[in-house]
């Protein structure tokens, strides 16, 4: 391990890879977990990963005991083989047994200041109505459901309800489009979607019904609508298919028993964008995703009977069905939620919060960190934040410069910060520095997660020593890791197990240092990543070429200061049109969702091609980035597109 630094001389070491932040002594002595418990339990769960997980798992409720704790066949894993278990039931009955009815289970703020609590008790109360409700409304186990909500507590509720009852829950982030939310109905066959009148957002309301009527008009496989009432139920309702939320639950019974599910019986769907034109559905199941997002949860965050946890991300993300509902729920923890915009109505809306509420655990993403950063130190300073004890962040790589900002002045040099690398496919945090145990390095996400073997590889699949740079893969299953693509298993073999032999690959490059720490540098495929949030570069494609002005299209990341990646968009205009680049962005909006609008479009008259029609996309990389153009041209059918193309100005 290398030297630890005194925190003082962060500035000038601020770019330095060698700088290290130790949690403090008065931390270190409450924490959960130490450095040599860490070292024990993770050879334990690579050594001995049976009776390491009997462990974890057996602190769960279980109606019917696993045979065995791991079926591989690769690459198909299965967890706790036999065992019927059911994670609402964990999550709450279980908690409530325990003695935790009258704890608060959820604090929510919604973006107008109204603030709802809802108890252990409580929750498990209008959850078990949820179910009922869902039951007469021919909902049965295995069905679909979709859910596109604002954050408010419904969408937790709708997803425990579903999980109650072995219903598999879909959730559409609330910001995708029509035809996004549209290709997800009809890609899970889902039978109901749960939605809202409306959701607020900077002040105003944003109409979920009207895109939820217009996308379900697209989805024949959908029976009902469910509506929650946000706003002021006035949305149309349609006779024979739409119910309000409200009248539903209130004509539900109150008695609900949970259904004991099988390990394996699948939990929920999410789609993420991968390197083709289709974003795929992540499928999770029961048993292993419960024990994961359970134990990560417990350890990464240090939980403490007392502590207030806020994950800001939306249940929309794989971040907010792990760290906003499950994983905190099923250790009995008080969760914020937020509804709105981070800058409503100003950017000292988070720190309020905190203040507030007496948040003891932030866990956010890079992004806003920059964004806090850019507004000045004013905003934290006039909040009291003296009640955070451990800051995280999650979603993309996290710049040395910003964790320093979000230590010094959100954790006063006080709260450790842990770094935590996963996906939507992993489920769980698979890399961090545990907060109690290790020292962060600003920049690097740290140590494997237990049970979890990374390495980094080259393609064809050699192992690469300390420092070097390589692809980052997982040699081994892990419980909360995905088992497939909804509907599509080929896909799951090959864009995972596929990809180098015998192993988990990630999408991203990696590096590990000396003391075993991973870096992850970010995606090697097509893949972006913008505010954290994961854009297939093929997917924008096929929306600008749908637009009859576009004859073909070529999409690129640009780094960006606050949002990490932008979007960067050629576009070659169909003849006989003129590209208008505002209507461009926002028929993408449309098509996909506001966050994969481009940031500049490059109105192009040729693409640069190699002499088999393939687009180089390295050098629309570097004309985007406003970088000289690198690397040998010669291959290009026209190599003078290059120079035409960096002499466009982008609009
Ligand atoms: C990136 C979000 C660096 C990475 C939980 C990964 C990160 C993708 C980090 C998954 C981190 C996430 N450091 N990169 N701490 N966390 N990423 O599926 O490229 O939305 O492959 O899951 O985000 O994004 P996803």
């Amino acid at each position: 391990m290398t030297q630890t630094r005194p925190a003082s001389d962060h500035i000038d070491a601020m770019l330095h890879e060698d700088r290290v932040v130790a949690p403090s002594a008065d931390f270190q002595a409450r924490a959960r977990m130490g450095r040599e418990d860490y070292d024990r339990r993770y050879r334990q769960s690579l050594d001995d990963p049976d009776t390491f997980w009997s462990e974890v798992a057996g602190q769960l409720h279980w109606f019917a005991p696993w045979q065995e704790v791991l079926d591989w066949q690769p690459p198909h894993a299965q967890w706790f083989v036999g065992g019927q278990t059911n994670i609402a039931y964990n999550a709450l009955d279980r908690n409530v047994a325990r003695g935790l009815g009258a704890k608060t289970a959820i604090i929510w703020e919604g973006e107008d200041g109204e603030v709802r609590r809802f108890t252990y008790a409580e929750l498990l109360a209008e959850v078990k109505r949820a179910a009922n409700a869902l039951t007469a409304l021919g909902v049965e186990k295995g069905d679909r459901v979709t859910l596109y909500l604002p954050l408010v507590p419904e969408a937790a509720i709708a997803m425990l309800a579903c999980a109650r009852i072995g219903a598999v829950h879909s959730v559409v982030f609330g910001g995708f489009s029509v035809s996004a939310l549209a290709d997800r109905l009809n890609d899970a066959q889902s039978k109901l979607l749960i939605t809202a009148d409306a959701g607020q957002r900077r002040g105003a309301l944003v109409s979920l019904k009207a895109n939820a009527d217009e996308a379900a008009a697209l989805a024949p496989s959908l029976e009902k609508m469910l509506v929650v009432c946000r706003a002021d139920c006035e949305a149309p309702m349609q006779a024979g298919r739409d119910v309000w939320w409200h009248d539903a639950l209130a004509a539900a019974g109150a008695e609900h028993e949970a259904a004991p599910l099988d390990s394996e019986h699948p939990l929920f769907v999410l789609y993420t964008s991968g390197s083709t034109g289709k974003p795929k559905g992540v499928q999770h199941t029961t048993g292993g995703y419960m024990v994961g997002t359970y134990l990560t949860t417990q350890t990464v965050f240090d939980l403490q009977d007392d502590d207030v946890y806020w994950c800001t991300a939306d249940v929309g993300w794989i971040t907010g069905h792990s760290y906003s509902v499950y994983g905190p729920l099923l250790n009995g923890a008080t969760v914020l939620m937020y509804e709105g915009a981070p800058n409503h109505p100003d950017w000292g809306r988070f720190w309020q919060l905190v203040a507030r509420h007496r948040v003891t655990i932030l866990y956010t993403a890079p992004t806003a960190i920059r964004s806090f950063m850019r507004q000045g130190d004013d905003f934290p300073a006039r909040a009291d934040l003296s009640s955070l004890r451990l800051l995280g962040s999650v979603g993309e790589p996290i710049n040395p410069e910003a964790w320093m900002w979000y230590w010094r002045v959100i954790g006063s040099e006080r709260c450790p910060v842990v770094d935590t690398w996963w996906q939507t496919e992993t489920g769980s945090i698979m890399l961090t520095t545990l907060p109690g145990a290790h020292p962060s390095k600003p920049g690097s996400a740290g140590l494997p997660m237990f049970g979890v073997e990374p390495a980094i590889m080259t393609r064809s699949g050699e192992e690469l020593g300390a420092d070097d740079g390589g692809l980052l893969v997982l040699k081994r299953p892990w419980p909360s890791m995905l088992r497939t693509v909804y509907g599509d298993d080929e896909r799951y073999r090959k864009a995972y197990w596929g990809e180098i032999e015998g192993v988990y690959f990630a999408g991203d490059g990696a590096r590990r240092d000396a003391d075993g720490y991973y870096t992850v540098m970010g995606r090697v495929d097509d893949v972006l990543n913008v505010s954290g949030h994961r854009l297939g570069t093929m997917e924008i494609e096929s929306a600008l070429v749908a637009h009859p002005s576009v004859a073909e299209a070529a999409v690129v990341g640009r780094p960006d200061d606050v949002k990490g990646e932008c979007v960067v968009a050629f576009v070659l205009p169909q003849g006989g049109y003129t590209v208008d680049p505002k209507e461009l962005r926002a028929h993408v909006s449309k098509e996909i969702g506001a966050l994969a609008r481009p940031d500049a479009i490059y109105i192009a008259d040729a693409l640069p091609k190699t002499r088999s029609g393939k687009i180089m996309r390295r050098f629309l990389r570097q004309i985007a980035a406003g970088r000289s153009i690198e690397g040998d041209t010669s291959t290009l059918e026209d190599p003078s597109v290059l120079e035409r193309l960096a002499a466009t100005p982008s609009v």
